[in-house]
């Protein structure tokens, strides 16, 4: 009966580490997103620190479904252990550069589970994926509007980064800045 109630696992144990390995890219995407907020409210970015911040609920509200989807479809979620944050930065640019390589690289992670879920024959999920698939593509669009600013605007007075991080306002909610 207790197998019955706990139901074999429908995740490959593959499936399941690519899993929570994803559990712990998104908790460590959160945790330096926070870093950067700091960063930017130290300088007075104020807009970037808010940006920053709301990017690092997202990013644990990703982590929290992962989390449940491997407990759900019968695995073990592991809770993840995050260190080495980098909490300093060069410049405004290069936080949002780093963010912009930082969603790339969650883009080809979330492909790589894509892929293992085909090829395994996991059906529900590939199912389950596609809604980050979707989620990565919109959250790499605001990242490289973001770092598009700083051309745009240009960024050699203190003025001009005024003007930036007012312009960052409006990117994450979708008013193209
Ligand atoms: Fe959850 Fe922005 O990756």
């Amino acid at each position: 009966m207790k197998d019955l109630v706990r139901m074999r696992t429908s995740l490959a144990e593959e499936m399941q580490q690519l899993l929570n390995e994803q559990i712990k890219i998104e908790a460590t995407s959160s945790a330096k997103y926070l870093a950067m907020a700091s960063w930017c409210a130290e300088q007075g970015f104020v807009h970037s620190e808010a940006y920053f911040m709301e990017q690092a609920q997202e990013e644990r509200e990703h982590m929290i479904k992962f989390f449940k989807y491997v407990n759900d479809a019968g695995g073990r979620a592991i809770s993840p252990e995050v260190t080495n944050i980098p909490q300093d930065f060069e410049s405004l640019r290069d936080i949002f550069e780093t963010a912009l390589e930082q969603e790339i690289g969650v883009t080809s992670t979330i492909y790589r589970l894509v892929e293992s879920a085909r090829k395994g024959r996991d059906y529900i999920t590939e199912h389950f994926l596609q809604w980050f698939v979707q989620e990565q593509m919109e959250e790499e669009v605001n990242a490289r509007r973001a770092v598009q600013l700083f051309d745009i605007i240009g960024e050699e007075s203190g003025f001009n980064l005024y003007q930036i991080d007012k312009a960052i306002r409006k990117v994450r909610g979708g008013e193209g800045a």
